[in-house]
């Protein structure tokens, strides 16, 4: 069969990678694709919000199923587009998407049918938000209702930066109409998990856990970013966690949306807080998103014995019921090699070189972000995050070891990494 995925990202090459792996795949497409992805795809010049031409592409190329990996083309309605033309496509649709694509609906949502969340307020008049925060206890988190390139999310220690925070969303408008409306949020503390599962409009099944790491610098301090590395599984998600979200928030969340008319069918992305409460540890969803997770995708999917081509026809013909997911009993670390100056600025077109260091070693690889070929036929950087080097061992130790070492195979004018990924397990 012939696949086509859309995207660019390191998610993406980590999505195509897993599709190769299906005895069922032919031919890959990537539309726009980059560098890396190219290797195992044909990448095709169409941008992810170019809908139309790209069912057309689909249509024309007789394209047996579409995978939409990023949340705006999903939060716009890509899904619904190639529907209307009888292709297959996996993904929510628009009215499912808005799960992640207003965080006023998901915590309207959550608050509806029970699935424990912080306390919150929604505001679209800037002048009621302030009034709100002159009696709110802070700390406090302000977010942009809609898609901020995960950048939306202010964590206030004074009402002053909570106040200047209002005027930056709702009247500076930083990050456009996302800041018409806000979500004003209790600040809650915690261990994150990220947990991202396959769900069929009924039926809902987990995936192995993971971390990333938001912070551009070391010790989680600089600015928020998509994200600079990940481990998987996170020895915070316990058997006990996993009951609990298992009773109080994964069916939940499936037969909420099913109830309001807006049956999921593609990825659900939990982002969870592990809260205290009484010494008893309480799971609060952060926030949900609509597909797979980058950085995230970069160590579960390696991890993941399926054949992922089975999973994502299952949850399209709603027969997740009879599929069980496998995971290897193993952990895998991904550290973000990405340009000097991510996320505000930085220098593209600098050549990637010692690519060929990663061919032919099983527990390593190198997913691409932001990368291209230059009119020399050379791989170029062309993004903020360049490359995603994963690698996989027995331990979280063992495959943080190994990723590291692997760090050095690589090689870019402006390279720039974290160096603390998976730490904080050791
Ligand atoms: P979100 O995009 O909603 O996941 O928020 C981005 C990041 O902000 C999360 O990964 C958390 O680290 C932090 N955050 C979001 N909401 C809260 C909250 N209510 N309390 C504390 N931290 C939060
Ligand atoms: N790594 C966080 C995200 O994909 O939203």
């Amino acid at each position: 069969m012939k696949v086509l995925i859309i995207g660019s990202g390191g998610r993406e090459h980590a999505i195509a990678w897993k599709v190769a792996k299906s005895p069922k795949v032919t031919k890959i497409y990537c539309a726009p694709g980059n560098a890396g992805i190219e290797e195992i795809a044909t990448c095709v010049p169409i941008g992810a919000m170019e809908f139309e031409k790209l069912a057309e592409f689909a249509a024309a190329n007789e394209i047996d199923l579409t995978v939409v990996g990023p949340d705006d083309p999903l939060v716009g309605g890509a899904v619904d587009v190639f529907e209307a033309r009888g292709l297959r496509v996996f993904g929510p649709r628009k009215n499912a998407a808005i799960l992640e694509g207003s965080k006023a609906f998901s915590k309207d949502l959550m608050k509806k049918y029970n699935i424990p969340t912080a306390e919150y307020a929604t505001f679209s008049d800037p002048k009621e938000a302030l009034t709100y925060l002159e009696t709110a206890k802070i700390p406090i988190v302000l977010k942009a209702d809609g898609l901020a390139l995960g950048k939306g999310v202010l964590i206030c220690n004074t009402l002053e930066e909570a106040k200047a925070g209002v005027k930056t969303l709702m009247e500076d408008k930083e990050f456009g109409s996302a800041g018409d409306s806000i979500v004003i949020e209790e600040f809650m503390t915690g261990r994150e998990v990220s947990v991202l599962s396959f769900v069929d409009g009924n039926t809902i099944r987990i995936m192995t856990s993971a971390q990333d790491h938001k912070r551009a610098k070391d010790n989680d301090e600089g600015l928020n970013t998509g994200g600079m590395g990940a481990f998987s599984p996170s020895p915070f998600y316990t058997d006990e966690v996993d009951a609990f979200c298992q009773k109080y928030v994964y069916q939940a969340t499936v037969d909420a949306m099913k109830s309001e008319g807006r049956t999921f069918q593609g990825i659900i992305f939990f982002g969870l807080m592990l809260t205290r409460e009484d010494g008893k540890i309480v799971p609060k969803v952060l926030e949900y998103n609509a597909r797979f997770g980058d950085p995230e995708t970069q160590v579960v999917l390696p991890r993941m014995k399926n054949d992922i081509i089975e999973v994502f026809e299952a949850c399209i013909d709603q027969k997740l019921d009879q599929i069980e997911l496998e995971f290897e009993d193993n952990a895998a670390v991904v550290v973000v090699l990405a340009s000097d100056g991510y996320p505000v600025s930085y220098q593209k077109g600098f050549e990637i070189t010692g690519q060929e260091n990663f061919s032919g070693k099983e527990d390593y690889f190198l997913f691409h972000a932001g990368s291209k070929f230059d009119e020399a036929g050379r791989v170029v950087t062309n993004g903020g995050r360049v490359l995603g080097v994963t690698a996989k061992g027995a331990t979280l130790k063992e495959a943080r070891k190994k990723a590291y070492e692997a760090t050095a195979w690589v090689d870019f004018e402006n390279k720039y990494m974290r160096s603390d990924i998976g730490a904080a397990i050791l």
